[in-house]
């Protein structure tokens, strides 16, 4: 049955999505929020999939920095880039953390799992600490581990075309409503 709350940006991200191919590259989105101080803070994380229709998944370690962020202020913008495509989406919305989160920890490989168990994020490397990043085997899901679920209101999407560039919004009024705007 066709899902009218379906937004028709999905259909067009799913098609940037096949012309980029499988690389690991193209699940790569930039992800930017609001520090304590107010200021923009921007980084590379992992698309790891939908949760609902209009919602990303995104791991995370609870010990980083963007924890604290999203704490003080929930808003936050995801960029992705599609080079074959030439497409930019900037998508705008929320995020709050995925309380059950089971089976994305036991999705992950032995490798990436461990880095949960490293030292934390972003402090300074401690010498004394031996062996501290080990890939180690059934590790069970710790306490940092976070799974993020951006949930989406609006989507600017800017595609670079001949001759004119093309630039279209959505917004999630009651439902999802796209215009055409200039580029
Ligand atoms: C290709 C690539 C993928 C990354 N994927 C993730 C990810 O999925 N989750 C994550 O928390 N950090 C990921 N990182 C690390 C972040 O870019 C960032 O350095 C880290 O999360 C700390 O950010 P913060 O101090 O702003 O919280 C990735 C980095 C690169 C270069």
């Amino acid at each position: 049955m066709l899902d009218n709350n379906f937004p028709s940006w999905r259909q067009d991200l799913k098609s940037s999505r096949k012309k980029e191919g499988k690389s690991p590259s193209s699940r790569w989105v930039q992800l930017a929020t609001v520090s304590e101080k107010n200021e923009p803070r921007l980084r590379t994380v992992v698309f790891r999939g939908w949760h609902k229709d209009t919602s990303m998944i995104i791991f995370t370690d609870k010990r980083s920095d963007k924890i604290g962020h999203l704490k003080s202020n929930p808003n936050a913008e995801i960029l992705w880039f599609f080079l074959k495509s030439k497409s930019q989406y900037r998508f705008k919305g929320k995020i709050h953390e995925l309380s059950y989160n089971e089976n994305y920890w036991d999705s992950l490989s032995e490798k990436s799992k461990s880095s949960w168990y490293w030292e934390s994020p972003g402090e300074k490397i401690n010498p004394k600490v031996e062996s501290a990043y080990e890939i180690l085997s059934n590790l069970p899901k710790p306490e940092n581990f976070v799974v993020l679920n951006f949930e989406i209101d609006s989507v600017d999407l800017l595609k670079l075309e001949k001759p004119i560039h093309k630039r279209y919004l959505w917004e999630k009024i009651k439902k999802w409503e796209k215009i055409e705007i200039n580029p």
